[in-house]
Order: structure tokens, then sequence, then C-alpha cells
């Protein structure tokens, strides 16, 4: 690509490479942009459990086997895969079927988000403040092993485990091909301390209170079971963890307008203001609080204690 091409493509999927170091207190400072030491990761994959009774694994070639249901989980393309035996969830429409799509995979991080971010908020999208706004939010969870759900090809999940902050970072995801950007990434960045697995957002990999924090970063509105996910989002958090997400939600004025047709171009569903409230507290999530700009919204809630 010509330099000015690539510039200007850089500007359009903005800069994720700056992140806030710690202050004293432990908030992310802004204006300094060093990158922190990564982790060592503390064996991210002691987190797995069977996804069907949350069982623990055993190591057993060429993956890992449930001690209570014997049920095996491959583990040979740089992620264990929880879901052996379906290609793709059964859902329609193009933006849900654009995720296990490889060229979509590739310009998703790029191109694709960006351009939907924009939208939603009516404005350009701003990459680090989101990773500023979440690190913010993760405090509570520094030191701990903590989840990026639908990671998609680890847009976030790469910036939380490069950050240094988290014993270790796990990203599950449903889409074969978007776990394999997210390696490919990997490898290039040489991210560290980044466990991947193939899984469903609805039945959790992961054993009852044993993460500090799930992040689920625009990815609630493409989960065809809300009720179910949520509930395993508080079954996998330990007491007081913290679950922060982003998606989209129907707005008034232009910028509602815009991302409405949007979201009917693309086959997304965009939530009801008050909607994620009540789901998440359904969920048996406690202190809920969110942040609406355009479409966009940003949630966190708590496991209770
Ligand atoms: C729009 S991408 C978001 C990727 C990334 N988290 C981000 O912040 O950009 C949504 C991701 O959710 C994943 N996904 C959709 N349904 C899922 C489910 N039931 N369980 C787990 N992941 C799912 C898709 O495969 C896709 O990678
Ligand atoms: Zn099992």
């Amino acid at each position: 690509m010509r330099p000015h091409l690539r510039l200007r493509a850089k500007r359009w999927a903005g800069d994720w490479r700056a992140l806030p170091p710690r202050s004293r207190a432990g908030r992310p400072a802004r204006g300094d942009v060093a990158c922190e030491r990564v982790a060592e990761p503390r064996h991210p994959e002691l987190a797995w459990a069977c996804p069907r009774d949350h069982g623990r694994l055993w190591a057993r070639a060429p993956g890992w086997a449930c001690e209570t249901c014997d049920a095996q989980f491959p583990d040979h393309e740089g992620y264990v895969d929880f879901l052996p035996e379906v290609d793709e969830p059964p859902q329609s429409g193009f933006g849900p079927r654009a995720m296990h799509n490889p060229i979509f995979a590739r310009v998703y991080e790029g191109l694709w988000r960006p351009l939907y971010t924009s939208v939603a908020r009516g404005a350009p999208a701003d990459p680090q403040l989101e990773l500023w706004w979440i690190l913010d939010q993760l405090r509570k969870a520094e030191g701990k092993t903590i989840v990026d759900l639908s990671c998609g090809p680890g847009v976030i999940g790469r910036r939380l485990a490069q950050s240094g902050r988290f014993a270790a970072v796990v990203g599950i995801d449903y889409s074969k091909q978007m776990l394999r950007r997210c390696l490919d990434h990997c490898a290039v960045e040489g991210t560290r301390g980044f466990a991947l697995a193939r899984g469903d957002a609805a039945a959790l990999p992961l054993g009852d209170r044993s993460m500090g924090a799930i992040h689920a970063g625009n990815a609630l509105h493409l989960w065809p079971e809300i009720p179910e996910s949520l509930e395993q989002v508080r079954r996998v958090l330990e007491p007081g963890g913290v679950f922060v997400a982003t998606t989209f939600i129907h707005a008034p004025g232009w910028r509602g307008r815009s991302s409405r047709r949007f979201a009917q171009a693309v086959d997304a569903r965009l939530f009801d203001p008050g909607e994620l409230r009540l789901e998440c507290e359904a969920a048996g999530l406690v202190e809920y609080a969110e942040k609406v700009e355009g479409s966009a919204i940003w949630l966190r809630a708590e496991a209770p204690r």
C-alpha cells in the first residue's frame, strides 16, 4: 500500500497502540503512550471447564477431556475447540453470518469495526478512548484472569493482554475464522498471555466464580440467547467480578436513524433503551451503570458478593 494511503487507513481505523500507563493510584493516566511489560501468563488453560457440566478437564491428546462426562475438546489449531461438532451457529442474516467468513474476518478490525462504530456514535470511532474506558472499568480485576468474550480477532483482548495488568486473558469466540485471525495478530505482535477457545457465550467453558472480569465488545447484539449468556456471565464471575460490554441501542434523532438503517441493512439487532439493564438484572448482575453516545452503549455491571 502507498504510504499516504496507509496513513489514511490508519487514521480511519484509529490508533490502538498507545496504552495508558497506570498512575500510582492504579488509574490510567492520560498523556503518556508507553507500553507496559507483558505479564507472564499464569497457566490460563487451567481456567477451562467443560461447557456442559462445568466439570474439570484433564489433558488428553490432542486436547482436553472432561472428568465428569468424558467429552473431548481438541486443541490443535492454537485454540481449544469446545464446539467440535458444530461448524457455524444456526443464525441467518448478513451480520451474524459474516463473522464466519475469512475475508470479513480480515477486514473486520481495520475497516468494518471503525465504520459501524462511527455510524453508531455519529462521530469518528475513538478506539483509544474505548480501550482506556475498559481498562478503567477493569481496575478491580488487575492481577486476575479475565475474559474477552466474543473476542473476534482480539481487537480488545490483545490490548488487554499486552497491558500486562492481568494474570492472563482468556479469549472466547464462536467463529473459527475470527480465532485464526486473532492468532495471526498475536504471532505478528508477539502477544503473550492470551489463551483462546472456541465456545458459545450461552455455554461458557469456564468454572463457576473463576474469573475476575468479563469484557464483551460489540457482541451482545449478535448473541442469539441473551438471558442464557448473561446467566453464564454471572456464573463465571467471582463475587464482585466486573462485566463490561459495548453494544448498540435504538436512539432518537439523526444518529438513531442512521444506526437503524445500518443495522437493518446488515441484519443486526439494536436493543431498546433500558432493555440491557433489565436483562442484566434478570441474570442476577448488580450495580448496573451505562453510558450512551448516539446508538453506542457502554455498560458495566457486577456479580453479587
Ligand atoms: C462484531 S464481533 C466483535 C469482536 C470484538 N469483540 C470487538 O470488540 O470488535 C462479534 C463477535 O461475536 C462472536 N459471536 C457471535 N455469537 C456468539 C456466541 N453465541 N458465542 C460466542 N461468540 C459469538 C462472533 O463470532 C464475532 O466474532
Ligand atoms: Zn463434561
